[in-house]
């Protein structure tokens, strides 16, 4: 079998295809990994290289030492993956110090995993101690409405989960943990990488003010989801905002305890504040 038939391969092609075509990938915008199952690893091991040198991460990941991740490369599009997956994709190995990586398949043409490797493999190591190994996807796009709210809502996790829980009534229950909010900070290194995967200890999404979004999950189709629905509960609170600066209603608090209630989901009561509307 071709490693491009791999279960695992296709849903990375595809859900970095799906994010192209929702328009959150302009030129080399965003980045995807994926923590490799070892019964997955095994099926597509014939193809690696191990000839590869280490390089460092530029971050110290202990608790991923020695895992696989299928990643993005970095300054490679979005639209290309479909097309080159060979080209613009790699699999790397961690070392068992967890400091350094080295490619074992793909970016044939050269080049190196994405910029934002550290914050990836940081919220990884977060999210793999805390979810006790489930999720496996990190996922960062530029959705446009959100970025856009980021730059007339305050920036907290409060002003945002709310907002957003306001604009569709599943978000509670998509999301119950809320979005983290991390302020504009440069891009691509360890500093951004350990804001964030503080985050992670509690959320599940995080915001990068005037930037875009990072999500955490079990496999490609809840990851995508998550981002598929704060970035479409963003678009409405984006729609509502031009058509007038107030809303006439709204959903209130009494109403999110009684969705908590009926949707069996814990809703933290520091997002269920009272507030005009
Ligand atoms: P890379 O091309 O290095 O993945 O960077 C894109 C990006 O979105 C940086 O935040
Ligand atoms: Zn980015």
């Amino acid at each position: 079998m071709n490693i491009l038939e791999t279960g695992f391969v296709k849903g990375f092609i595809r859900m970095a295809d799906d994010g192209w075509k929702l328009g959150w990938h302009e030129r080399n915008g965003g980045n995807l990994t994926y923590r490799i199952k070892p019964a997955e690893v095994e099926e597509v091991q014939r193809f690696f290289d191990y000839e590869k040198p280490f390089q460092p991460i530029g971050t110290s990941v202990p608790g991923l030492a020695g895992e696989y991740f299928m990643v993005t490369g970095s300054g490679k599009y979005f639209r290309n993956v479909i097309l080159d997956p060979a080209d613009t994709t790699a699999i790397i190995e961690i070392d068992e110090k967890g400091e350094n990586y080295r490619i074992l398949w793909g970016l044939v043409n050269g080049g190196r995993p994405t910029s934002e490797l550290p914050s990836h493999l940081m919220n990884h190591e977060v999210k793999k101690r805390v979810t006790d190994g489930a999720h496996r996807v990190i996922y960062h796009c530029h959705a446009t409405n959100l970025i856009a709210l980021t730059f007339v809502l305050p920036l907290t996790a409060e002003a945002f989960t709310r907002e957003l829980w306001e604009m569709a009534t599943e978000c509670p229950v998509v999301f119950p943990s809320g979005v983290g909010v991390v302020p504009w900070m440069v891009p691509g290194g360890r500093a951004i990488a350990v804001e964030t995967s503080k985050l992670m200890e509690e959320y599940d999404a995080a915001i990068w003010a005037h930037h875009g979004l990072f999500c955490s999950g079990e496999d490609f189709d809840l990851t995508f989801g998550l981002a598929h629905t704060i970035e479409k509960s963003a678009e409405i609170l984006v729609k509502v905002r031009s058509m007038q600066p107030y809303k006439l209603q709204t959903i209130r608090p009494d109403e999110f305890r009684s969705l908590a209630k009926d949707f069996k989901v814990t809703l933290p009561e520091k997002f269920l504040y009272e507030k005009k509307l």
